[in-house]
């Protein structure tokens, strides 16, 4: 019995301090029936797998409390690293607290906590990308769509009548590419004049049914663009104008509709002629930015450049560029 004791001691005392874990990298992902979000995850899935990482990743499925548990219970299972994506970008903090108390390295994506809580841990990464961007390179798309063909602006009073359909409540991206493009079109040169906005949640059906509630209170005629804060939302407003005949090939009844992200069926409809344009959202380097981090900061190691291969900001973030699809190069964006 003794001598199995000190076999067990020996081995036990014989892993080295730094060496890099079997432990898995646990994540959680705010909803799984999110376009984008389901992209980002399977760049992280590919990054972990090309690696040789073990990463463990749920379904938070739109609840917090549910995400809240999940994170106990990758905690409990010894992960040695995490990567959330908040359902709330507020609860950031108590999510935050939990790997500090474990001190464990923890990476946000997509829903970025708030300064002060980046702040309040040396462990905590954010890797996104800067809203402001898509915004104003969406709101470019329409200037420059406005400028070459005169007739869009259907009732010739010089000022862009637009439909803003809005991300989730709250959600950076959602806030700052509604300011800024509606920005980049003043700055364009144009007056603009709001018809309509409001929030269908990043959700194409819900998007629809705001697009027909607008068409009936404001009349199709009167509507000149449409700028949705994502594609899926996008998706779902065409779908609203096609039901009334429009964006089916007549160039007559045509809307241009903005979206972001390049999602494959946007570039689907783009190859169509049915949406104008979008801004990619780059899942792919999302994902892997996100996977490198945990891996190099669970190895103990300092995040750096030379280490994740991502430019890092503050020493806490990662921002992936966002850039303009249109009808010039978006076949560069499909897979
Ligand atoms: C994307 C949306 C997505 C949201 C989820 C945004 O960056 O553009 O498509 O629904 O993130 O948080
Ligand atoms: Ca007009």
């Amino acid at each position: 019995m003794k001598k199995y004791l000190a076999v067990l001691l020996v081995a036990v005392l014989a892993v080295p301090a730094f060496a890099a874990s079997d432990d898995p990298i646990g994540a959680c992902i705010y909803k799984y029936d999110d376009t984008f979000m389901t992209n980002v995850r399977r760049a992280m899935i590919a990054e972990a797998e090309k690696t040789d990482q073990d990463l463990d990743v749920v379904d938070s499925q739109n609840r917090q409390p549910l995400q809240n548990d999940q994170v106990d219970t990758h905690i409990s299972k010894g992960v040695k690293a995490l990567i959330i994506n908040p359902v709330d970008r507020t609860a950031a903090e108590p999510i935050m607290n939990k790997a500090k108390a474990e001190d464990l390295p923890i990476v946000f994506i997509n829903r970025e906590p708030y300064a002060e809580v980046m702040q309040a841990y040396d462990k905590i990464w954010y890797v996104g990308a800067k809203a402001e961007e898509s915004g104003t390179q969406s709101g470019q798309i329409i200037v420059d769509y406005f400028k070459k063909n005169p007739k869009a602006d259907r009732n010739g009073d010089g000022k862009i009548q637009y439909i803003m359909i809005r991300g989730e409540q709250g959600h950076q991206d959602a806030v700052l590419r509604t300011e800024y493009s509606t920005q980049a079109m003043r700055l364009g040169g144009f007056e603009i004049v709001e018809l309509g906005s409001d929030t269908a949640n990043w959700d194409k059906v819900q998007a629809t049914d705001k697009m027909k509630g607008f068409i009936s209170a404001v009349g199709i005629d009167n509507i000149e663009a449409v700028l949705a804060n994502n594609d899926d939302m996008a998706l779902g407003a065409i779908e609203a104008l096609k039901a009334e005949g429009y964006n089916l090939g007549d160039p007559a009844k045509y809307i241009p509709v903005v979206g972001v992200d390049a999602t494959a069926p946007a570039l689907e409809a783009m190859s169509k002629g049915e949406m104008l344009g979008t801004v990619l959202n780059d899942a792919d380097n999302q994902g892997y930015a996100a996977v490198r981090i945990a891996a190099v900061a669970s190895e103990g190691k300092p995040v750096t450049e030379e280490s994740i291969h991502y430019v890092i900001t503050d020493g806490k973030y990662v921002w992936i560029p966002y850039r303009p699809v249109t009808a010039e190069n978006y076949k560069e964006f499909m897979k």
